[in-house]
């Protein structure tokens, strides 16, 4: 666990553009916004309302999450820059336990002091409702429920846009991208991976699914998973591991006991440190950069909640994924680094290029 010096040691390079906390006039709950970059246009990024030891551990995930953000929209050739808010929970507690409305308008009013360069929707512990509680703050929310005219939850396009990412890595390790009768092990059954489970059990795919929440274990029965405890989920022998529960999953020590070909998930920030991405080369176990895996969730927001676009587009949109990851693989064995690299240096490239088209247009 990071100390907050550590956190404001790291805070001091990461050149953020703008950082935002405060405590919330009416919840008195820590509301941090962090804006890591908009040289592609305005920062996106969705809430996430969750308990953290303290405000610190708070801000070093806002952080991460918006600098994860920006490398997910440019990769995802989207015109928006990496925003993100995090409303800290205290520790053990759950969102109902809070006043929660209180601490929506607090986020609201805090979105609304961008002034339009940070545009909000819903993310870990918040929801398509909350942001319409937001939406009485500020016009910059998005992701509305569908009866209040808004595109509605964005996890059916993460969830589509992952199982495109896993037939493209399975094309690349075995020549073919069909999943039936491939093993396929899932960590998370929320809103992502719950429907991600419903895709590849579609397509044929033997499930083994693991859930902290037990209510899930239902979902499980139906789709004729196997349900086992998180451990068991990610050490399973398994053709692909799909992390879709929080971030930070992919530990050096896991490592050495994963028993899978390739990790393939809709989680943020998966690595527990950047170092992890060459620990599972060495193992030979292929990962599929997470920011490029989730792109589907924002381009649902952008292309049709702040575009203005549909559903088809939307979902066209996403699943170009399965070919951008395709393009990274080659690009990675070209260059003999990992996909994680290779990635990176997409996302940079449209970054710098965006930059210098500015320049030149005075
Ligand atoms: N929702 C989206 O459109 C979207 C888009 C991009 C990225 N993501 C990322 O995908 C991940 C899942 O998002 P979601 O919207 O499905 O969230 P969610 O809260 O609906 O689901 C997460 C699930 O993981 C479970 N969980 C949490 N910790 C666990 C653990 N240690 N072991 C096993 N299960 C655990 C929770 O009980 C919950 O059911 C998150 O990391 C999120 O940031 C989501």
């Amino acid at each position: 666990m990071q100390t907050r010096s550590d956190v404001m040691r790291e805070a001091a390079v990461l050149e953020h553009e703008e950082v935002v906390i405060r405590t919330g006039v009416r919840s008195g709950l820590p509301i941090i916004i962090a804006v890591h970059s908009t040289a592609l246009g305005d920062a996106v990024g969705g809430c996430r309302m969750w308990p953290y030891p303290d405000w610190g551990a708070g801000l070093a995930d806002a952080l991460a999450l918006s600098a994860a953000m920006t490398l997910k929209c440019a990769a995802a050739g989207l015109d928006f820059g990496g925003g993100k808010s995090v409303i800290v929970l205290p520790p053990g507690t759950a969102s109902r336990d809070v006043d929660r409305r209180a601490a929506l308008l607090d986020f609201g009013d805090a979105v609304q002091g961008f002034g339009g360069r940070y545009h909000g929707g819903e993310d870990v512990g918040t929801s398509a409702e909350d942001m319409w509680v937001a939406r009485e703050r500020t016009p910059w929310v998005h992701c509305l429920p569908v009866h209040h005219g808004g595109s509605g939850e964005p996890s059916e396009l993460t969830a589509v846009g992952t199982f495109a990412a896993i037939e493209a890595t399975w094309r690349h390790l075995a020549g073919t991208s069909s999943l039936a009768g491939r093993r396929i092990s899932i960590v998370g059954l929320g809103q992502v991976g719950g429907r991600l489970a419903g895709l590849l059990a579609e397509a044929g795919a033997e499930l083994t699914v693991a859930d902290l929440d037990p209510g899930r274990e239902e979902l499980a029965r139906t789709l004729g998973a196997r349900w086992v405890d998180a451990d068991t989920a990610l050490t399973a022998e398994a053709d692909i591991l799909v992390p879709a529960a929080l971030g930070g999953m992919l530990t050096g020590s896991l490592v050495p006991r994963l028993r899978c070909a390739a990790v393939v998930g809709p989680a943020n920030n998966q690595l527990a440190s950047p170092s992890v991405a060459g620990e599972l080369a060495r193992r030979g176990i292929v990962w599929a950069p997470d920011f490029v895996v989730n792109a589907g969730g924002v381009i649902h927001g952008t292309i049709i909640d702040m575009g203005g676009g549909t559903p088809d587009e939307a979902r066209n949109a996403t699943l170009r994924i399965g070919d951008r990851l395709t393009a990274i693989y080659g690009e990675a064995t070209a260059a003999g680094i990992v996909p994680y690299e290779a990635a990176i240096r997409l996302a940079r490239r449209r970054i710098t290029d965006a930059a210098a088209l500015r320049q030149a247009a005075g």
